[in-house]
């Protein structure tokens, strides 16, 4: 009777939805980091396996651990039948080694960019950017976190130690066909995972605790939260520590977006919580509410019925167990000094004006411009001369929320409709949420690198946009310095002068384009092919000093030029 009894017990257990341990990530680290792209199955679901694609594994990639200041070599082999790219989000790398659209690998090959780690330490990513792919390969499977540490974050009482007080989260949600394939492209994302973990808990440590969290959905934003409103607080925003930590009960994180926050679960020893999205409290026009367009009634095609639209929902079962031997035991409150960007030393501010392709209450299932226009691979939206300080003012004319992403650069937002952002929005970031009508402006320095030929991407990284077109991109070029005037054998004269000068090279025969650049960075006059001999008319010029940038074999020459 007894073995009966327990026999329907275990039977009826089965049935209910298992509870899976978390994964986590392993960590590579070193100056020599190989990763192979390749093709794997997952059990998302017990006892059922889906087709995927991962790094080093089947499924997502190792956590990157570098240290500021190291030089880094990355060998990513492509193992896939499919050309993609590996971008290094939020990371400050040169353009060539930044994993955009036009730096691909193709099948079978291996891409081995290196750089210096520049970057303060955070939570940064790494995932495919293939233009028109990039939801494929990050659905199917591939992305991993980069975890940047350096000397100031080392100074700090912090929780370190990877996968015992300081635990990655990579949050996304995903749809599934009836045979449990992942179904790329669709707005019926209804299942949960962390580390691409089904139903996960994780058994952490009675103290501080980290959790380093990415939204790395394609589209879905999460309103983080903890059972029973237990604080937390944020140390982190996506490019570096803030000043403070800052107590919270709600974090929203849009895709591309990451946090780190520390939890105290000190007194809870044999407690059992949950790390919720809180999605009932998420305003219309956020991917993820009841509503996804600003205007109730506006539909997107799929996106109901979803459980997890507009409803509260659990994310990670957290089991608060011992305490480890040497525990962080308080919170830290001041962190380190964050100094954004003086508004004053801006040179210019850029417009960049969302719209729906078409517009009225079906917009949402259409694609969306940057300026009214798509992405086009031959077009260089932007160029912004090396060291530009720039303002960047994003205004939302759609009716659903763009999370915008710019590379090269962590940026500091000045303000939401005119209004400082909020504290934990006040730090290093790389992704602003825009919601519908609202205007943003953020200021970002364009430093380090230029390139004439590769360009960096700024977009909107809800994946199902940017693959369809919402994304831009500009050139970092360098106009200004007037260190890197080469002589190469080019005579430019009369010098001082005005009206026209000559330019005369010897062993040469012709240039490709010369450009006349004041000193604010602004091409004030341009010439296509020339002939080497050829007079170039500058009348009307304001006196003062100019830079002449030549075109020559794929490379510019920088000369100074007084017009009087
Ligand atoms: Cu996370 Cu251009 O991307
Ligand atoms: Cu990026
Ligand atoms: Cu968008």
């Amino acid at each position: 009777m007894k073995t009966l009894f327990i026999g329907i017990l275990s039977l009826f257990y089965i049935t209910l939805p298992a509870q899976n341990p978390l994964l986590i990530p392993p960590v590579l680290s070193g100056d020599s980091i190989q990763l192979t792209l390749q093709y794997g199955t997952h059990s998302f679901f017990s006892g059922v396996s889906s087709s995927t694609m991962g790094v080093n594994g089947d499924i997502l990639g190792p956590t990157l651990v570098l240290k500021k200041g190291d030089f880094v070599n990355m060998f990513v082999d492509n193992q896939l039948n499919d050309t993609t790219t590996i971008h290094w989000h939020g990371m400050h790398v040169a353009p060539e080694n930044d994993g955009g659209p036009h730096t691909t690998i193709a099948p079978g090959s291996l891409w081995n960019p290196s750089f210096t780690v520049m970057d303060k330490a955070a939570t940064y990513w790494y995932h495919p950017h293939l233009h028109t792919k990039t939801n494929e390969h990050v659905s199917k499977g591939i992305a991993g976190l980069i975890i940047v540490k350096d000397d100031e974050e080392a100074a700090l009482d912090l929780p370190r130690s990877y996968g015992v007080d300081d635990f990655p989260l990579v949050v996304q949600t995903k749809d599934f066909d009836a045979n449990k394939e992942i179904i790329v492209h669709s707005n019926n994302d209804d299942i949960v995972m962390v580390n691409a973990t089904v139903n996960p808990y994780l058994d952490v440590p009675a103290q501080v605790v980290r959790f380093r969290i990415l939204n790395g959905s394609s589209q879905r934003s999460f309103n983080f939260g903890l059972s029973n409103d237990l604080p937390f607080y944020q140390i982190a925003s996506d490019g570096g520590l803030l000043s403070q930590s800052l107590q919270m009960t709600r974090l929203l994180l849009a895709p591309g977006e990451r946090a780190e926050i520390l939890v105290d679960f000190g007194a809870m020893n044999g407690q059992s919580i949950y790390l919720k999205s809180y999605a009932s409290e998420l305003p219309n026009g956020v991917y993820g509410a009841a509503n996804p367009g600003m205007m109730s009634g506006m539909t997107l095609n799929g996106y109901d019925p979803n459980p997890l639209n507009g409803s509260d929902f659990d994310i990670l079962q957290l089991n608060i167990t011992a305490a480890t031997g040497d525990p962080v035991g308080s919170i830290p409150g001041n962190l380190v000094p964050v100094t954004p960007i003086d508004e004053n030393t801006a040179v210019i501010t850029r417009q960049l004006t969302f719209s729906p392709e078409r517009m009225g209450p079906n917009q949402l299932n259409g694609n969306f411009l940057i300026n009214s226009v798509f992405f086009d691979m031959d077009v260089i939206n932007y160029e912004i001369p090396l060291d530009n300080t720039e303002i960047w003012e994003l205004r939302n004319q759609s009716a659903i929320s763009h999370p915008f992403h710019i590379h090269d650069v962590q940026f500091y937002i000045l303000s939401r409709d005119g209004v400082a952002p909020a504290l934990n929005e006040r730090g290093r970031k790389d992704v602003v949420m825009v919601a519908p009508q609202e205007t943003v402006r953020f200021i970002a320095k364009f430093e380090d690198f230029a390139n004439p030929d590769v360009p960096y991407m700024y977009h909107c990284h809800l994946l199902t946009h940017e693959d369809k077109g919402m994304m831009g991109q500009f050139l970092v070029t360098r106009p200004l310095s007037v260190e890197s005037v080469a002589d190469e054998g080019i005579l430019i004269y009369p010098n001082p002068g005005s009206g026209s000068f000559i330019v005369k090279a010897e062993g040469r025969n012709r240039f490709t384009g010369l450009e006349v650049i004041d000193q604010s960075g602004k091409i004030v006059r341009s010439f296509a092919e020339f002939d080497e001999s050829g007079r170039i008319h500058i009348t009307g010029l304001t006196p003062g000093l100019y830079i002449i940038r030549i075109h020559a074999s794929g490379k510019y020459i920088h000369k100074k030029l007084i017009v009087i």
